[in-house]
């Protein structure tokens, strides 16, 4: 049973960034919306427990309108918190949610979810059961190809085929197996290695399926090719690490016309939001420790970076900082 995706999802997902915890909060994700109209954006993942429990429910949840189309990460197990998790995503105004099948860390090991639910289809089924019951959101996951030894093609086809069943939209594979003991979260990101053929068997046993390609992505010539075959690809630590890499996706992807974006635009767009966080008593810093991914491989991206975090990390840093670092990028013609 595949449900109906909600119109602005539609299409948007062939595109996505990935989760990323400590880096896709929302001033990342403002500022990949500077980069892309039109690709899919993820949230950190947020544990339906503290949710359920957080005085800081509000903060966990708020996102920018701007940040659309937005897909809220949960992890958890329990299908009544994922429930209640997944009729705040749809108040919120969140166009999906997704399940984080794929974490590996003790942490969430612990607490029995993330990767290690992969153990367990029928609880994963229960637990898609009761969010698709909860509202209209689409509802998807995002898993490895195996965890340990339980790593074949067949228990990969079994897995999904149960989640698709119970009312799972959309798959998201990081085509790495997780070990879940031995290896940290981010020996997991590397030592495993890439199957992508594992990932394309499961399409072409699946084509009714949508299924997505994630790990190891770096240029968006890669993100084309693996297109071909996938219904998407997601994109993490390449996307974090080298925002201005992936400027002509809208074009490339999904056919919009060309954009001239550059850094100090990209900056100048940031500047009404970082207005608003200081007036909250946000502090500057925390835009800005995304924003001086934006220069490198230039002549004084090292200087330009050290004086942005020097003046940015300041106590009381106000807007002009980046005012000022946008000016010195246009005088560089950048
Ligand atoms: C710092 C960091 C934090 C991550 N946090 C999450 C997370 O919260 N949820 C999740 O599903 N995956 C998380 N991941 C995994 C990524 O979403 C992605 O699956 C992985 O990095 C592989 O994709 P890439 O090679 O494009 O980076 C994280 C990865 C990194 C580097």
């Amino acid at each position: 049973m595949v449900g109906k995706s909600s119109p602005i999802i539609k299409g948007s997902y062939r595109f996505s960034i990935a989760p990323m915890l400590d880096c896709t909060d929302k001033y990342f994700r403002i500022l990949m919306r500077q980069v892309t109209r039109r690709a899919l954006l993820y949230t950190e993942m947020i544990v339906a427990n503290a949710l359920h429990h957080s005085k800081k429910r509000n903060q966990l949840l708020d996102f920018y309108e701007i940040e659309k189309p937005i897909s809220l990460q949960i992890g958890g197990d329990d299908p009544k918190l994922l429930s209640e998790a997944t009729k705040l995503a749809e108040e919120w105004g969140y166009d999906e949610i997704n399940l984080n099948l794929g974490c590996p860390s003790p942490r969430v090991q612990s607490g029995n979810f993330g990767a290690c639910l992969m153990a367990d289809p029928y609880k994963v089924a229960k637990c898609i059961e009761a969010m698709k019951k909860a509202s209209d959101l689409p509802i998807t996951v995002k898993h490895r190809i195996g965890i340990d030894n339980l790593d074949s093609d067949e228990l990969l086809i079994k897995f999904v085929d149960s989640l698709a069943s119970a009312g799972a939209e959309r798959f998201i594979v990081h085509a790495r197996r997780a070990w879940l003991k031995g290896l940290n979260p981010k020996e997991n990101r590397t030592i495993p290695e890439l199957q992508y053929n594992r990932v394309s068997k499961l399409k072409k046993e699946r084509p009714q399926l949508k299924i997505e390609l994630n790990g190891g992505l770096t240029m968006p010539n890669d993100c084309l090719k693996a297109l071909e075959t996938f219904d998407g690809v997601m994109v993490g630590r390449a996307a974090y690490s080298h925002p201005l890499r992936w400027t002509k996706i809208d074009e490339f992807i999904y056919g919009e016309s060309p954009q001239k974006i550059n850094a100090s635009k990209i900056i100048r767009g940031l500047i009404p939001y970082a207005e608003n966080h200081i007036k909250n008593n946000g502090r500057l810093w925390d835009l800005c420790r995304h924003i001086i991914q934006l220069v490198e491989e230039v002549p004084g991206a090292r200087a330009w970076r050290r004086d942005l975090c020097l003046k940015a990390q300041r106590k009381n840093a106000k807007t002009i900082v980046l005012e000022e670092a946008a000016r010195q990028l246009e005088d560089a013609g950048l």
